[in-house]
C-alpha cells in the first residue's frame, strides 16, 4: 500500500480486495483479533462532526492494542495560523498515523505530503474513501461478489459519489450515477473514467435492475445555508418503495448515514427489508482496523 489513503486511486485492485478479506477475517475475530497495533498511536483531526468515522476509527485502533488521540482542529494551534507543514512534521514525531476530516481536500494531500507517517482521509468535500471501502465490504458480504453488479447511485454528486466513482475506475463494476441538473459528480471526479460509469439525470433509469441501490444526504456538511434550495432541486430523487420495486427483486439499499427520513430515503425504504444501512455502518469498524494495519504497518 501507499504511505497514505486519500482517494480510493491511492489503491490497486488487490489492495482494496486484500483490506475487504481482511476485515471480513477480523470481524469473524471479534474479540480474538491479535493485538496488531499495540504500542501505536493514531490522532484524528475533525473539522467536520462525526459519528461513526470517529468513533469506529478510535475504536479500531484501542482494539488493535492501540491508542488514538481525537484532536478538534479549533484546540490545535492550526486554529491560530500555524501551518499545515509545521503541524504535519511535529505531529509526526508523536504519532504513528493521523486521520484527518475537513473540507479542503487540497489541505489533506498538503499534510500528506509533509508528514512522514500514514495521513488518512476521514472526508474531505472530495471524497469520502474509508466510507467507499466499507461499502465494498458490506457488498461482498451481502452479494458475495462486487464484480457484475449494477451499482446505482441517487442524489446527490457528492464526496461520497466520488468515492463509488473512484472505486469503479479501480474495480471495473458498472456504477450508474443519477443526479439533478447542477449537481452530478464533478468534472475531476469523472476524469479518466470509462463506460462502466454512466452519470445520467434520470434517476429511475438509474435504479432499474439495479443489485445495490446507494443515497446519501442531499445536503452535506459545509452546504447547509443551500438547504432550502436543494430540497426543492432532489425533489424525484428520493429512494423510496417504487424506487425500490424497479430494481432488482434482491436489492440492498445503502446509505452512508446520517440520513434525513422523508428528503433523500422514505422510513420505510431505510427500515425495509432490504436495507442494510446498520451492518454497513458496522462494517466501518472493521474496514478500519485493516486500513490501520495496513499502513501502519506497511
Ligand atoms: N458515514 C459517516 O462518515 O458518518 P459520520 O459523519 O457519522 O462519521
Ligand atoms: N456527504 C455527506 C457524508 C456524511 C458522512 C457529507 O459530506 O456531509
Amino acid at each position: 500500500m501507499k504511505k497514505d489513503l486519500l482517494s480510493i486511486q491511492d489503491l490497486t485492485k488487490d489492495d482494496i480486495y486484500s483490506l475487504i478479506d481482511r476485515a471480513i477475517e477480523l470481524k469473524k475475530r471479534g474479540r480474538s483479533a491479535e493485538r496488531t497495533l499495540e504500542g501505536y498511536v493514531l490522532g484524528l483531526m475533525f473539522d467536520k462532526a462525526s459519528t461513526r468515522t470517529r468513533v469506529s476509527l478510535e475504536s479500531a485502533m484501542l482494539k488493535l492494542g492501540g491508542s488514538a488521540i481525537f484532536l478538534s482542529k479549533s484546540d490545535t494551534q492550526m486554529s491560530r495560523d500555524e501551518t499545515v507543514a509545521d503541524t504535519a512534521r511535529v505531529l509526526s514525531r508523536y504519532l504513528d498515523a493521523l486521520a484527518i476530516r475537513t473540507y479542503s481536500h487540497e489541505s489533506v494531500e498538503e499534510m500528506a505530503r509533509y508528514a512522514d507517517i500514514p495521513v488518512i482521509n476521514a472526508l474531505t468535500d472530495l471524497y469520502h474513501p474509508c466510507q467507499v471501502l466499507s461499502d465494498l465490504m458490506t457488498v461482498k458480504e451481502k452479494k458475495g461478489s462486487i464484480e457484475g453488479l449494477k451499482i446505482a447511485w441517487i442524489g446527490d454528486g457528492n464526496n461520497v459519489a466520488n468515492s463509488w466513482i473512484k472505486a469503479a475506475d479501480v474495480l471495473g463494476f458498472n456504477l450508474s450515477v443519477a443526479s439533478p441538473p447542477g449537481y452530478s459528480p464533478l468534472s475531476k471526479a469523472l476524469e479518466g473514467s470509462g463506460q462502466n460509469v454512466r452519470v445520467m439525470e434520470d434517476p429511475m433509469e438509474a435504479a432499474r435492475d439495479a443489485d445495490v441501490l446507494n443515497t446519501d444526504v442531499w445536503t452535506s456538511m459545509g452546504q447547509e445555508e443551500q438547504r432550502l434550495q436543494r430540497r426543492h432541486d432532489f425533489k424525484g430523487f428520493q429512494v423510496n418503495g417504487t424506487m425500490v420495486g424497479i430494481c432488482r427483486p434482491d436489492v440492498i439499499v445503502m446509505h452512508c448515514l446520517p440520513a434525513h427520513r422523508g428528503e433523500e430515503i422514505t422510513s420505510q425504504v431505510l427500515e425495509g427489508p432490504n436495507s442494510v444501512v446498520f451492518d454497513q455502518a458496522e462494517n466501518k469498524l472493521y474496514i478500519h482496523q485493516a486500513i490501520l494495519e495496513g499502513l501502519i504497518l506497511r
